[in-house]
C-alpha cells in the first residue's frame, strides 16, 4: 500500500477510531472483555477470514490460539494502512496490553500471524468463493445494515464461507438514540432472537448469544456477541 494513493479524509477517519478506541487503554465495560471470551472459549484452530476488520485484527488474534493465516476483508483500503502501521510499529495499540497479559501472549509473536488483505464492499456485493475458512468473524461490520433483512442475508453470505464444523463469531454494538440521528438510520433489530432464528433456519448449532450492556459510551447501549457452529 502506497502512501500517495491513500485518501487522505478517510485515513485521518479511521486514525481517529484507532485513536478513540483500541489504540487507547483498554476500557472495561465496552463488552470488549465478552468478546476476547467468545474468541478464546470458541473458535477453533486454522484459517480466518475477518469482515469489516478495520485496523483491529491484531487486537483480536490475541485472543485466538492458533491462526495459520488471516484474511482481512474491508471497504477502506486507509484502514489497512493503519493496520500495516502497527505491524510495522510504527503505530502502538495500547489496548492491546490488556489482552496480551488476560492471554499471557507476546505482541511480537501475535505480530508474525500471516495477515493478507482484500479491498471489498462486502455488504453491497455477492461472495461467491469456493474456499472455505476454519473462523469467519465479523466485529462491528454487520451492525451497519440498516433493515433485520439485510443483516440476515449478510450473516448468511458470511456462514456460507465456514467449512464444515467451522466458527462464525459475531459482534454488534447497537446504537444509541443520539447516534442513530447521527448515522441517519437505527439498528434496533439487533436481538438474541434474530441469532437463534438464523440457527433454526440453517440448521446450526448456536454456541452462544448475549446482548452485552455497555456503560458511559454515548454511541452505543449493547453489544450483541455470538458463535454459530457450521453443522
Ligand atoms: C466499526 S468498524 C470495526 C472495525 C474492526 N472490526 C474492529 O473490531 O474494531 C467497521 C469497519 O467496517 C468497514 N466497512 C464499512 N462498510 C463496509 C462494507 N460495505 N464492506 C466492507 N467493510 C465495510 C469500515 O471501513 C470499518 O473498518
Amino acid at each position: 500500500m502506497e502512501l500517495d494513493k491513500i485518501d487522505k479524509e478517510e485515513y485521518n477517519k479511521q486514525l481517529k477510531y484507532f485513536n478513540d478506541y483500541y489504540g487507547a487503554s483498554f476500557r472495561e465495560g465496552q463488552g470488549t472483555e465478552a468478546i476476547l471470551e467468545l474468541i478464546n472459549k470458541y473458535a477453533c484452530n486454522g484459517t480466518l477470514i475477518d469482515f469489516g476488520s478495520g485496523s483491529n485484527i491484531y487486537f483480536w488474534l490475541i485472543a485466538f490460539r492458533h491462526i495459520e493465516e488471516v484474511l482481512c476483508v474491508d471497504i477502506s483500503k486507509e484502514a489497512f494502512f493503519i493496520n500495516e502501521q502497527i505491524r510495522k510499529k510504527e503505530l502502538y495499540p495500547k489496548s492491546c496490553e490488556y489482552a496480551l497479559k488476560k492471554y499471557n501472549k507476546e505482541f511480537d509473536e501475535v505480530l508474525k500471524t500471516e495477515v493478507n488483505y482484500l479491498i471489498y464492499d462486502v455488504l453491497y456485493s455477492s461472495i461467491n468463493s469456493t474456499i472455505k475458512y476454519n473462523n469467519v468473524s465479523q466485529f462491528g461490520l454487520l451492525g451497519l445494515c440498516k433493515s433485520e433483512k439485510e443483516y440476515i442475508s449478510n450473516l448468511e453470505k458470511l456462514y456460507n464461507l465456514l467449512k464444515k464444523g467451522g466458527i462464525l463469531l459475531g459482534a454488534n454494538w447497537c446504537f444509541s438514540t443520539s447516534y442513530s440521528k447521527k448515522m441517519g438510520f437505527n439498528n434496533n433489530y439487533l436481538s438474541e432472537k434474530i441469532v437463534r432464528d438464523f440457527g433454526e433456519k440453517q440448521n446450526c448449532k448456536i454456541l452462544y448469544v448475549k446482548k452485552v450492556p455497555i456503560v458511559n459510551d454515548p454511541n452505543y447501549d449493547s453489544a450483541l456477541i455470538y458463535a454459530i457452529k457450521h453443522e
